[in-house]
């Protein structure tokens, strides 16, 4: 006869057993819904490569937001597309710009009831579409860079961002960030960095979303090689090191391994970003038939939070949260 002597099965015969047993869960207070938010429109609009996501107005975004908020959401990310885009990419920064008008109106309406981040990078502000400033020869100049980062940085915070999420991958952006704000009397503006920011296929579609795509070349010069988990470790602790209040690894699904390393390397919180074209990828198999998209999200979603992420920044935050509210029930 078998004689198994652990026997873990026992655990599983119930709903209520595997309830109580469950190592770890997901709630709405753990997600990050994604925002775009575009100058020139009066109404929202769809995006071509993210079905059900849409590019916002400013009016339109005020109206996501609060049923993002009803469902149970408590923090934003926003990315900005203004109607201008030159070679500094200098809307960025504008007192007037899309994104600090639309923290401005956020913050009029949820006041500290929604945390507000906003995504510092200036590829959706620049008319090349590269996350810094050009060389003549075309390669990304860093540290004239971090100087345009700073003083975007310093525009979202007056605006009333609570958090700002440098996403460029420049060498020392959380230090450069970190002194504007301080300069400024912004000690009390958060930072989480985009540290393991790999150069991932997974962005094309918000590509399109935010009007982002290089005009020539590619990010692999600023962003990470796939190849590389060590490197992850090092750019974490770097961030740490130059004042990070919170650290990011993304893309998600395809770099759980550094999820789970990074988790090992800091006790600071920990997001992960599942990126456009996972979020596409889900759309899509579900669409097509091979599974159902709820139970799809919500595992791998899980997956995310299991590998070590305490909260993710994810295109379904809405329908998640409201799924979940209805298991509860
Ligand atoms: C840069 C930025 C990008 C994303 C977030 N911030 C694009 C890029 O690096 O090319 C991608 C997010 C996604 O794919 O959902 N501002």
């Amino acid at each position: 006869m078998p004689f198994p002597v652990d026997r873990p099965r026992r655990l599983r015969r119930t709903p209520a057993l595997r309830r109580l047993v469950r190592e770890t869960r997901l709630r709405a207070d753990d997600l990050i819904l994604p925002a775009f938010v575009n100058e020139a429109l009066d109404a929202p609009r769809e995006i071509s490569t993210m079905p059900g996501q849409f590019q916002e107005s400013h009016d339109s975004l005020l109206r996501t937001v609060s049923d993002a908020k009803a469902a149970g959401i408590n923090a934003v990310i926003l990315f900005g597309i203004p109607q201008h885009k030159d070679a500094e990419g200098s809307e960025a920064w504008n007192e007037q710009g899309v994104v600090q008008t639309a923290i401005r109106r956020l913050k009029h309406e949820f006041g500290d009831a929604m945390v507000v981040i906003a995504d510092n990078c200036l590829d959706e502000y620049t008319d090349h579409g590269h996350c810094g400033v050009l060389r003549p020869d075309g390669s990304v100049d860093n540290d004239a860079t971090l100087d345009l980062y700073a003083r975007t940085a310093v525009a979202q915070a007056a605006a009333g961002a609570d958090i700002i999420a440098p996403s460029g991958m420049m060498d020392g952006q959380v230090a450069a960030i970190r002194q504007a704000l301080d300069d400024n009397g912004f000690d009390e503006t958060a930072i989480l960095a985009y540290s393991a920011k790999y150069a991932s296929v997974m962005y094309g579609p918000f590509r399109v979303a935010a009007d982002s795509a290089p005009k020539q070349g590619d990010r692999r010069s600023y962003q990470m090689d796939v190849a590389n988990q060590r490197e992850a470790i090092r750019e974490t602790l770097l961030d740490i090191d130059e004042g990070a209040d919170m650290v990011m690894v993304k893309p998600a699904m395809t770099a759980l391994d550094v999820v789970a390393r990074v988790r090992d390397a800091t006790d600071l919180p920990l997001c992960a970003y599942c990126v456009s074209g996972e979020y596409a990828m889900l759309r899509a198999a579900a669409a097509a038939g091979a599974f159902e998209e709820r139970a799809a999200v919500l595992e791998t979603l899980i997956g995310i939070r299991r590998a070590g992420a305490d909260m993710v920044i994810t295109y379904h935050a809405r329908e998640v949260a409201r799924w979940l509210d209805e298991e509860e029930a």
